[in-house]
């Protein structure tokens, strides 16, 4: 029978990193090391890890453009087997959230940026909720439920 309950947060990691550029993979390692407690599959680490990376880059390379800026991280982990990661900044904000959402749009198209890290961010999480303001800064929330969410500590 499926349990109906709440899902109860069981731990969570906090992290403020500078918007340097190596703190993309320091970001991605250590989000995927406090994950591991929660026995991910290989391929959902890897999900989270490419989330990570991206939700990180748009904060470095968009949020804070040619500044140093404070990159905000929560990750909470959930008595189902639920990962849920935010990824905040207080840089310079999205105009348009549903626009910069679309496969392919961005606004860097001089640099080799592809436009697809939202796209990729929604694909590989179940749930991707994007606040934006201008001049305020931009919050990214993703859940990721991992699979055989009754099994928790199996
Ligand atoms: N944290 C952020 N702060 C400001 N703008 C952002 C942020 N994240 C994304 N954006 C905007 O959304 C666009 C699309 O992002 P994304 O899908 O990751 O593509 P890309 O990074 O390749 O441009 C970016 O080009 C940028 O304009
Ligand atoms: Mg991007």
């Amino acid at each position: 029978m499926p349990n109906l309950e709440k899902p109860k947060l069981i731990n969570e990691m906090k992290l403020k990193l500078p918007s340097l550029s190596v703190n993309e993979s320091a970001a991605r390692a250590i989000v995927a090391a406090f994950a591991a407690q929660a026995n991910p599959t290989v391929s959902e680490v890897a999900d989270i890890k490419c989330v990570v990376s991206e939700a990180v880059t748009n904060c470095i390379v968009h949020a804070y453009p040619q500044t140093m800026g404070v990159i905000y991280i929560t990750v909470q982990i959930y008595s189902n087997r639920s990962i849920r990661l935010e990824i905040r900044d207080r840089g310079v904000g999205i105009g348009d959230v549903r626009q910069a959402r679309q496969p392919l749009f961005t606004t860097s198209p001089e640099s080799e940026r592809s436009g697809m890290g939202f796209t990729v961010m929604e694909s590989f999480t179940d749930k991707m909720r994007v606040r934006s303001k201008i001049g305020k800064g931009t919050s990214v929330i993703m859940v990721k439920q991992l699979e055989d969410f009754s099994l928790f500590g199996r």
